[in-house]
């Protein structure tokens, strides 16, 4: 299975982000992450489902909706409305206190169900949700804002998830992705990468997503 990639529009330009969403549909990316931040859970406010749908209206990218809030049982409703089939809603396991219940609410609306750790998050904290999630997300900032460095003391934490989750699982690594990074999360098991800065802040976004992928494959072949 080739790794898949997800651009993460949190570091397009809130002015053209329409034109953001083109560039990285025509580079071919895999989903477009969009990255939902409360002012609570993390000292951001981002985007709502508003952008969720406008996103959702002028692309056939699946969405890859990263939900960094405080109790995301009250807000799956509203993003899985906008969503549809192949799209991924990801709660944190931190910020919820019924993570079963929540799985169970993404998946009634057809949607695929993800969960994230926070760096300082122990593999333990989703042991009863593990089997039961479409994907897993091991965060390599802290959540809250791009353009971070990555956090390489996640890679132990991704390589023991990566030998217990099964075939149709996806694992993906978010924040701080660039082509030098990038290898070490795939060669510790990472199956799935979300990049904004690497992705966005180069003058040219098609390139950049290809050096993106390769710098990705060439490790899952060598490794
Ligand atoms: C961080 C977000 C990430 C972020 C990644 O809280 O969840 O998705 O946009 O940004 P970069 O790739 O710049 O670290
Ligand atoms: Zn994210």
């Amino acid at each position: 299975m080739s790794i898949k990639v997800s651009a993460s529009i949190l570091s397009a330009d809130p002015m053209y982000m329409g034109q953001a969403v083109k560039n990285v549909e025509s580079a071919g990316v895999d989903f477009i992450h969009v990255d939902v931040m409360d002012g609570h859970f993390v000292p951001n406010l981002t985007m709502g489902p508003f952008i969720a749908k406008g996103v959702k209206d002028i692309t056939n990218v699946p969405l890859d909706i990263h939900l960094m809030i405080d109790n995301p049982e009250i807000f799956i409703k509203p993003f899985a409305e906008v969503a549809s089939k192949g799209d991924i809603i990801t709660f944190h396991i931190e910020a919820s206190k019924e993570p079963e219940r929540v799985i169970t609410t993404i998946k009634d609306y057809g949607l695929l169900a993800g969960v994230a750790l926070n760096p300082s998050t122990p593999v333990d904290a989703i042991k009863g949700v593990v089997e039961s999630v479409d994907l897993i997300l091991v965060m390599t900032v802290n959540p809250g804002f791009s353009g971070q460095k990555f956090i390489k003391d996640a890679m132990p934490k991704l390589n023991s998830l990566s030998k217990i989750i099964g075939d149709h699982q996806l694992l993906s690594v978010d924040g701080g992705v660039t082509v030098e990074t990038a290898p070490m999360a795939i060669e510790n098991g990472a199956n799935m990468i979300a990049a904004a800065s690497a992705i966005f802040k180069p003058e040219d976004t098609n390139l950049a997503i290809k050096d993106l992928r390769d710098a990705a494959n060439n490790k899952l072949i060598c490794s």
